[in-house]
């Protein structure tokens, strides 16, 4: 059984240090739905802007490539230890680019998921290109699949439309980048936005639910996660990023800084608008994790 590196007091924030195929192999729990932001392999020696400095586009070690057979491999051995952790009708979804996205595809195929979107997440503000070659890179990509092709997953269909103003909900979602306030406690490489993560799991789970994810980096699923009363588990090799989401759970945890939050949440997408949570019966999604 492994050991948290932290819990928090309300015992709906949980993290673990070390490998994540490993640590997901060494307990035994079902999760409603996995978010995965794994290493997309594009630390190749480039440069982007940011802030209007000219930055590397290098994110450490762990983002760079080992070539296209050993980044399969690695895709493979974590998409199937993923699937190992959800319950039969939980959901996974997993962001990209179309450095990694399409190695993703394939195994989340072979594993026996059941791709339901991919959805295409438009950055509003995306950095210049620079080098004049190529198009603008303004997009990520955001794969959404269901354990088992069988099984039926839930779909949050009515509050989905109601966020999107009374009209179906689409595949494209036209959403910042990254905010400067939402780096209050220090700096992640490859932070994701508040914004993307609720939406992804208003869409798929109900409060209560237990997510997890295994390249947790500062935690934004699980702050997203906490803020709308879901319960998390998330796991990183690198302890400096564990640090940094301790002390984003901690801040949350203040109340006059979670409301902070959460009013900037509201005035950038209609996601936390009180009119638009549910407060279901908690008791469909029980137990607590076993460490
Ligand atoms: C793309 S970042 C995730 C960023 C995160 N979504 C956020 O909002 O901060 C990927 C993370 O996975 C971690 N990582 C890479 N390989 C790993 C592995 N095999 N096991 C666990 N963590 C890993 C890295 O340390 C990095 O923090």
């Amino acid at each position: 059984m492994p050991t948290a590196y932290y819990k928090s007091e309300d015992r709906n924030f949980t993290l673990l240090k070390g490998d994540c195929v490993e640590q997901m192999k060494s307990f035994d729990f079902k999760f409603d739905m996995i978010f995965a932001d794994p290493p997309y392999r594009l630390s190749n020696g480039g440069i982007s802007i940011q802030s209007g400095k000219i930055v590397s586009v290098n994110k450490g070690e762990w983002d760079k490539s080992h070539g296209y057979e050993e980044d399969y491999r690695f895709d493979k051995e974590w998409i199937s230890a993923c699937r190992n952790k959800l319950k039969s009708n939980g959901t996974i979804w997993i962001s990209g680019t179309f450095h990694n996205i399409f190695s993703v595809a394939r195994c989340l195929t072979e594993a026996g998921f059941k791709i339901l979107n991919c959805i295409t997440w438009e950055k509003t503000n995306p950095p210049p290109n620079l080098s004049c070659k190529y198009f603008t890179f303004s997009t990520e990509y955001i794969l959404w699949a269901r354990k088992d092709r069988k099984v039926s997953h839930f779909f949050n269909y009515e509050l989905m439309k109601s966020i999107n103003g009374g009209k179906q909900m689409r595949d494209v979602w036209r959403l910042p980048s990254i905010a400067r306030w939402e780096k209050t406690c220090g700096k992640h490489p490859t932070q994701k936005p508040l914004c993307v993560l609720a939406c992804i799991i208003q869409a798929s789970t109900l409060p209560g639910a237990w997510i997890l994810d295994p390249f947790t980096g500062s935690s934004t699923t699980g702050i997203a996660a906490n803020l709308l009363d879901r319960r998390f588990l998330g796991i990183d090799c690198c302890e400096d990023f564990l640090k940094l989401s301790k002390a984003r759970k901690l801040e949350i945890a203040i109340p006059s800084k979670r409301k902070e939050i959460m009013d900037k949440l509201q005035a950038q997408s209609p996601l936390f608008n009180t009119s638009h949570r549910i407060s279901e019966d908690e008791s469909y999604y029980g137990i607590d994790l076993p460490f």
